[in-house]
């Protein structure tokens, strides 16, 4: 088990330029196999859920290459229809490769991913969407079989807007015959993403962004190159290590769209944030403002992924601020790791969190307890003037490239133990 031991109190400050986004490239990744062809994806990040990704598609015949943050994927002779049930276990997002192995194949079989840290996390809507386009699904002690009686294009309307379900509704969909109509779409960027990557590899999908997507199906796909969009979640933590530390913050690459959620909280916060030339610069507060209600909510809501780094910046603000969490029902385990550092947290109720804020945060031994939380422990951290160890770092490397080394480029002390 890895560690990192952060010593605190400096400025994190400078540049930053931050490869692709996690929650973009993953999808991406299931839709390579659609092409029957050589996929070119560029500005992927180093993070273990990609790598992991990766087995994934060569575990079914893809041969893949990845080295720069460029990564070759050839789905040509890709020919295993069984997705193997570590994969799904370690990795719950794997799932995203249902409707993309469905599309492709006329059989898969894939285990049953079960809940995870944050969550139950169901998966009853992607089946509800895969099964509206005309996918026979038989669940069988803890697999999921999806034969391709009949693939054919229809309306999907989902009561709650789920991003996995929408990717894996889209990506089914893209080799259909006739006309997909999606109501109550997720809106994330990263749908949007996956749109255009499909679109340039000749699908035909419109409407990603919006709650409402069609995709009028065809029948080949072609080799494609594509840019991933820039992690807004990796981006929106580092601005918060650098309001926390009193450091100013460029970053060379960002939607401003995409942002603004986040910019939004950051700004009641006092930060004061300018977009110009393609990218962000943040100034910290000089006095941390407290926010009164902070509630996650789907895409264009302030996302649940920013909610326990937001959680962070709060524990140092002014007065009281309350956290309301909707979309997981268990996504506060960051709390009681943060209040060992310190932090003044109340539960009204189980995703209702007051947070009084303090002076100042003490160190102490804490875990991640999953890949944001562990984001959140690691902003503590950098406040702390004394040595503060954060095991259970596997969490954090899932969905955050190199963070030691861009933290330590921008100016902190932070020490990693590689313990095997
Ligand atoms: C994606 C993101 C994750 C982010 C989340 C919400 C990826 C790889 N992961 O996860 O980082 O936190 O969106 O923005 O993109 N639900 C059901 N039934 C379903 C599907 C979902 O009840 O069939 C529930 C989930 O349990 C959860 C909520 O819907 O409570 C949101 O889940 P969803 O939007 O599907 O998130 P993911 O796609 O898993």
């Amino acid at each position: 088990m890895s560690k990192y031991i952060i010593k605190g109190g400096n400025k994190i400050e400078g540049k930053l330029n931050i490869r692709g986004a996690k929650n973009a490239i993953l999808p991406i990744m299931a839709a390579t196999i659609l092409n029957e062809s050589v996929s070119i994806i560029h500005n992927v990040p180093d993070i273990s859920d990609v790598h992991f990704m990766i087995k994934i598609l060569e575990s079914i015949g893809c041969k893949v290459s990845y080295s720069d943050g460029t990564l070759i994927v050839d789905s040509s002779f890709a020919d295993q229809v069984e997705i193997e049930e570590c994969y799904v276990r370690k990795m719950r997002s794997s799932i995203i490769i249902m409707g993309a192995m469905i599309g492709r194949f006329d059989y898969t079989k894939i285990s049953y991913p079960g809940g995870c840290a944050i969550g139950s996390r169901p998966i009853d809507l992607h089946l509800k969407a895969l099964k509206e386009l005309g996918i026979r699904i038989e669940e069988d002690e803890g697999f999921i079989k999806c034969y391709k009686d009949n693939l054919e294009g229809n309306i999907i309307n989902f009561e709650f807007p789920s991003v996995g379900a929408t990717e894996n509704a889209i990506l089914a969909a893209v080799k259909a015959t006739g006309i997909t109509k999606i109501y109550n779409a997720a809106r994330e960027p990263e749908i949007e993403d996956l749109q255009n990557f499909l679109n340039k590899m000749g699908a035909k999908v419109k409407g990603a962004g919006t709650n409402y997507i069609e995709i009028e199906g065809v029948r080949k796909l072609r080799k494609v190159e594509h840019d991933v969009i820039p992690d807004r979640i990796a981006i929106g933590t580092y601005m918060i290590a650098s309001a926390l530390t009193s450091g100013k913050l460029e970053v060379d690459n960002v939607v401003i769209s995409h942002m603004e959620p986040i910019s939004d909280k950051l700004r009641s916060a006092g930060c004061e944030i300018e977009y110009k030339n393609g990218g962000l610069l943040l100034k910290p507060p000089s006095k941390i403002k407290s926010i009164d209600l902070v509630r996650t909510s789907p895409h264009p809501g302030f996302p649940t992924d920013m909610q326990a780094q937001l959680m962070t910046f709060m524990t140092l603000s002014d007065g009281i601020s309350v956290f309301h969490e909707t979309i997981f029902e268990n996504r506060f385990m960051h709390c009681a790791e943060l209040s060992r550092l310190g932090a003044n947290i109340k539960y009204i109720t189980e995703n209702i969190c007051m947070i009084k804020g303090v002076e100042k945060l003490r160190s102490a031994k804490v875990k991640s307890p999953d890949l944001r939380g562990g984001a959140a422990l690691v902003l503590a951290a950098l406040t702390i003037p004394q040595e503060t160890e954060i095991s259970n770092i596997y969490h954090i490397e899932r969905g955050y490239e190199n963070i030691e080394n861009i933290l330590r480029g921008l100016g902190a002390d932070v020490l990693k133990i590689e313990e095997i």
